[in-house]
């Protein structure tokens, strides 16, 4: 009991999760990582498809410019749809990447088979899935993707509810939400 109150008390922590256009060029694909996510009990707060300009792809890894990949990494980042979601849980951003994999595929399938890009991820550029890597980078890419979704608004007034439990999955929607929400 006593564990449990502890684990509650724990504020719980937002990041930043993409479908990359491999996999969401595959409905099957897209539906097997949604439930995944789903299963390894994150709350999906916001969830939005998305396509992007090569200068969206640029702006957002600006940090790997000049690097070997930067080209084919860009190319392959707008050249389809891909679904951004808002996932929170205790330890999100940790949880997201462990459960995503290493970022090359090869060593994925070979040392971590079991994760998503273990299983869904095709190459070292169109590894399926992305993840922020700090609390930096999370609120950084939430706000590239929802300029309207501001954090520390979340955490102050539905964060406390969302630990809480109160939260439903909706079915049609495809996230959470909580009933005042509905
Ligand atoms: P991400 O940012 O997409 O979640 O991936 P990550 O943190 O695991 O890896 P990062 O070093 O940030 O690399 C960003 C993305 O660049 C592509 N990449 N290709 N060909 C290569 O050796 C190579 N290295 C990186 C991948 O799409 C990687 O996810
Ligand atoms: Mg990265």
């Amino acid at each position: 009991m006593l564990l449990t109150t502890a684990r509650l008390a724990k504020a719980l922590q937002l990041t930043l999760a993409v479908v990359k256009p491999d996999a969401v060029a595959h409905p099957l694909m897209l539906q097997a990582l949604h439930q995944r996510i789903l299963d390894n009990e994150f709350v999906i707060v916001r969830s939005k498809d998305v396509v992007w300009r090569r200068q969206d792809s640029e702006r957002f890894y600006a940090e790997h410019a000049g690097r070997f990949f930067f080209q084919r990494l860009v190319e392959f980042m707008s050249s389809g749809p891909m679904r951004a979601y808002v996932l929170a849980r205790e330890d999100a951003i940790h949880h997201w990447r462990e459960l995503m994999g290493p970022t090359k595929v090869f060593r994925a399938k070979y040392t971590s088979p079991d994760t998503l890009r273990g299983q869904y991820g095709l190459t070292d550029t169109r590894n399926s899935i992305h993840g922020s890597d700090s609390i930096e980078s999370a609120h950084r890419e939430i706000n590239f993707f929802f300029p309207d979704f501001c954090v520390k608004e979340w955490m102050e007034k539905e964060e406390p509810s969302v630990r809480n439990g109160e939260m439903k999955y909706d079915q049609q929607r495809q996230i959470h939400i909580l009933p005042t929400e509905s």
